[in-house]
């Protein structure tokens, strides 16, 4: 086994760590948006294993047939396919139960075959892509479900649009998407769609720009839970240039989103 002993920065507060981290897939998600932030995780889990305990993944789909990577238009068959540890429906019931194994069944399902019992998750990240401009409504569903126990919730690229469905953001300051600005700022009620940001944090919510912004909202989120030092030493590791500035965000002008102070 490789050697993972860190020189890292200690985590500033230690009381309250995520140790779940759940990924919302919708059925055609962007890549980036997933992996870019996974990335990040995957170093804290890694890096961070003594400090942290060890940290749980969960993939949730709609159901049970894969997600995949691949955009959603005819004749483009390109994408990685995404397999659930969890489906939505499940994940519900079991929280129903307060995640207690009490069937016979359930030892048969995938979280117990892995040998990690299901539990709570504590950062729910919703990925975005063109399968948000289809039938979302079970994801929609366990977003409003899950919220409420949830220590932070992350969307990024258009996955906002799912939060977003889901009232979530009903009165909040939110970002999304640039390119897609025009159809993604219309669901919510009286949410404060800011057009010039790279990431939005309104409470326990993040919400990230299109595409590559995914990784800088994860680091973001990573610099405000487990500490500044921490978030730029991990960028370092991973060789990467972090977009530190929020409100410096060209692309709102680039996509004709507007700038903050025309819509505010
Ligand atoms: C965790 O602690 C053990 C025991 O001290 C050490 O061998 C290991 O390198 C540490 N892991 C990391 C990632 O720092
Ligand atoms: C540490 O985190 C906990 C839980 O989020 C919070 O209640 C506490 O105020 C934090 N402490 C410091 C010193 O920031
Ligand atoms: C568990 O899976 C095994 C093998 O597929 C099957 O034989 C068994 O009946 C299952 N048990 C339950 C309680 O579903
Ligand atoms: C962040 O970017 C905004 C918009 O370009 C700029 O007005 C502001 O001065 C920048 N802040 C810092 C600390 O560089």
């Amino acid at each position: 086994m490789a050697t993972l002993a860190h020189a890292g920065p200690p985590i500033a507060n230690t009381t309250a760590l995520p140790k779940h981290i759940g990924i919302l897939v919708a059925p055609s998600i962007t890549p980036i948006d997933m992996f870019g932030p996974l990335d990040v995780f995957t170093a804290i889990a890694m890096y961070y294993v003594n400090e942290t305990g060890p940290m749980q993944l969960s993939i949730i789909t709609a159901n049970d047939t894969p997600a995949t990577t691949s955009p959603p238009l005819k004749g483009v068959d390109f994408g990685v396919k995404l397999w659930s540890t969890v489906t939505v429906d499940h994940y519900l019931e079991m929280a129903a139960k307060g995640f207690s194994m009490d069937h016979a069944a359930e030892c048969n399902s995938t979280e117990m075959q892995s040998g990690t019992p299901l539990s709570p998750i504590d950062v729910l990240l919703v990925p975005g892509g063109g399968g948000t401009r289809g039938n979302v409504d079970k994801e929609i569903s366990f977003v409003k479900a899950v919220y409420p126990s949830l220590q932070y919730l992350i969307s990024v690229c258009t996955g906002s649009t799912i939060i977003a469905r889901a009232g979530i953001l009903d009165g909040k300051k939110a970002t999304t998407n640039k390119k897609a600005w025009k159809w993604a700022t219309t669901f919510g009620t009286n949410v404060e769609y800011i057009p010039a940001a790279r990431w939005v944090k309104d409470g326990n919510i993040y919400t990230g720009s299109g595409v590559s912004a995914a990784t800088d909202t994860a680091y973001a989120f990573v610099a405000e839970v487990y500490g500044e030092p921490v978030a730029q030493w991990i960028a370092d590791a991973s060789e990467y240039t972090r977009w530190t500035n929020a409100s410096y965000d060209p692309f709102a002008e680039r996509w004709g989103a507007g700038t903050n102070e025309t819509k505010s």
